[in-house]
């Protein structure tokens, strides 16, 4: 028995997702808040002529009302409030059978506590992490689905109709119960803020450091998408970059205030990190990119005080392309390393290769690696870790000499390089078999008595200051 389908929340998103749902056949259900927005959408939807199978309703009340039972509701509103507020007016207008989806950027924990409520009235609740923007949305996005196999079953035709395709493949998954889906979005988004502070990193080294207008980096970023490189956040760099502002006629890039917003899902990334004593440090590094740049006078006064000049940077084109492409392997390594954590910790039996296929197409972390990563998690992976894989310690032995001096005459240069540089701090962690943690263990040791292991295996051992 086919659920009828219905989607609240009629904002960019919500209507893009709704025009690709009729647009592959399905009749459609549709409210919003305000009802203007139904109408100005069926009129959308009209002039797309897709409007053959659609409801609009004026509100959510009405729309439940009009939908044959069992019901499967898509919420594509703010997370936060706005998705409890939703839920709370929908239970009592439900039954048995019926399914609740939360399409939105939803904290996993919310909808690991939302599963549970929903479920325990005899409904049945999905959480979905939809990526690909507004284009993602309308003509295929990417979508990691969390909730019951049997939630997903009932479901799966529609979501793999609108998905992504990667050759024939939708880019769409069950990968886990409950808050599974939205974690995965969230390690997507994670991963999102690495990549694109990286690339702003490396567009800024050429703008600042080699002198060359935006228009001109933009080529060479044109050139590394049909490399190594070839991904969506690159394309989109290299045509951001060569874009004009109308009014100004300046390069569109340098007439934007340097002030990043974030909505929550790069920081919640690398808090799941922290709390589960991993780290993530070049997502790390792009939350922390984005929160100071938000503080532009601060860093007026601290260009007076210490002096704002960057110098000169003579580095080939090579070196920046390999450095980028160390940075963004670990990026995603460092992803996967922090959905490996929760998995185990949520018992999801996450699979990374399918979560990697899921990214292929669609989403905004779209490239030609995952590709790569998918086999590397379906071949054996030396500790499951991304950068042990054969494919990643070539590109990494090659790439490390370049990152290295990328970062060392970024930083003798004054360049800010937060996630470069993070990266190549987590690489060289990571070559050297022996580091400097023996100090911190005697530390500890010398005024909390915590004790340590000695080479030999021996635990519990007491330093000499406690002879
Ligand atoms: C996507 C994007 C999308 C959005 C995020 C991040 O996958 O389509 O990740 O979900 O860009 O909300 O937004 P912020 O940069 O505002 O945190």
């Amino acid at each position: 028995n086919t659920a009828t389908l219905g989607l609240y929340g009629l904002g960019t998103m919500g209507s893009a997702l709704a025009l690709n749902i009729l647009d592959n056949g399905f009749a459609l259900h549709v409210s919003n808040r305000s009802a203007d927005a139904v109408r100005d959408f069926v009129s959308e939807a009209k002039g797309e002529d897709l409007a053959a199978d659609l409801h609009g309703a004026d509100s959510l009340e009405a729309m439940v009302d009009a939908m044959a039972t069992p019901r499967a509701i898509i919420m594509m509103v703010p997370s936060g409030k706005p998705v409890d507020a939703t839920i709370d007016t929908l239970i009592p207008l439900l039954s048995e059978g019926d399914t609740i989806i939360d399409a939105g950027n939803s904290d996993f924990r919310d909808t690991i506590a939302r599963t549970k409520d929903v479920e325990a009235k005899g409904l049945t609740y999905i959480g979905m992490g939809v990526s690909g923007g507004e284009e993602g949305a309308r003509r295929g996005p990417s979508i990691m689905v969390g909730g019951t196999p049997a939630a997903w079953d009932a479901v799966r035709p529609v979501i793999e109709a609108i998905a992504a395709k990667f050759g024939d493949e939708p880019c769409a998954d069950h990968l886990g119960p409950d808050g599974a889906g939205h974690f995965v979005k969230t390690v997507h988004n994670g991963i999102e803020y690495a990549d694109m502070e990286l690339i702003a990193e490396t567009y800024g080294l050429m703008r600042h450091g080699r002198g060359q207008s935006p228009a001109e980096v933009g080529a060479v970023f044109e050139g590394w998408n049909t490399g190594k490189l070839d991904s969506y956040l690159v394309e989109i760099t290299a045509a951001v970059l060569q874009a004009t502002d109308s009014e100004t006629g300046k390069p569109a890039v340098d007439v934007i205030l340097d002030a990043a917003g974030q909505k929550g899902t790069g920081r919640w990334t690398a808090i799941e990190a922290i709390r589960m004593g991993q780290s993530a440090n070049v997502i790390e590094a792009a939350v922390a990119a984005r929160a100071w740049s938000a503080e532009g006078e601060e860093r007026d006064i601290g260009a007076e005080l210490f002096g704002g000049e960057r110098g000169a940077i003579d580095l080939p084109d090579a070196d920046l392309e390999a450095a980028l492409l160390a940075g963004r392997i670990v990026s995603y390594a460092q992803g996967f390393r922090i959905l490996a954590a929760a998995s185990t910790e949520f018992d999801w039996s996450i699979d990374y290769a399918r979560t990697a296929e899921v990214w292929r197409a669609g989403c905004i972390i779209r490239s030609a690696l995952l590709d790569d990563i998918a086999t590397a998690f379906r071949a054996d992976l030396p500790k499951g870790e991304l950068i042990f894989a054969p494919t990643f310690v070539t590109l990494l032995r090659d790439g490390l000499p370049s990152l290295r001096r990328v970062v060392a005459a970024a930083s003798s240069a004054g360049h800010p390089i937060p996630a470069l540089a993070s990266a190549l701090a987590f690489l060289d962690t990571m070559r050297v078999a022996r580091g400097t943690t023996d100090l911190i263990q005697a530390q500890r040791d010398f005024f909390g008595r915590h004790g340590f292991v000695r080479l030999d295996g021996r635990r519990d051992q007491h330093g000499p200051w406690w002879e």
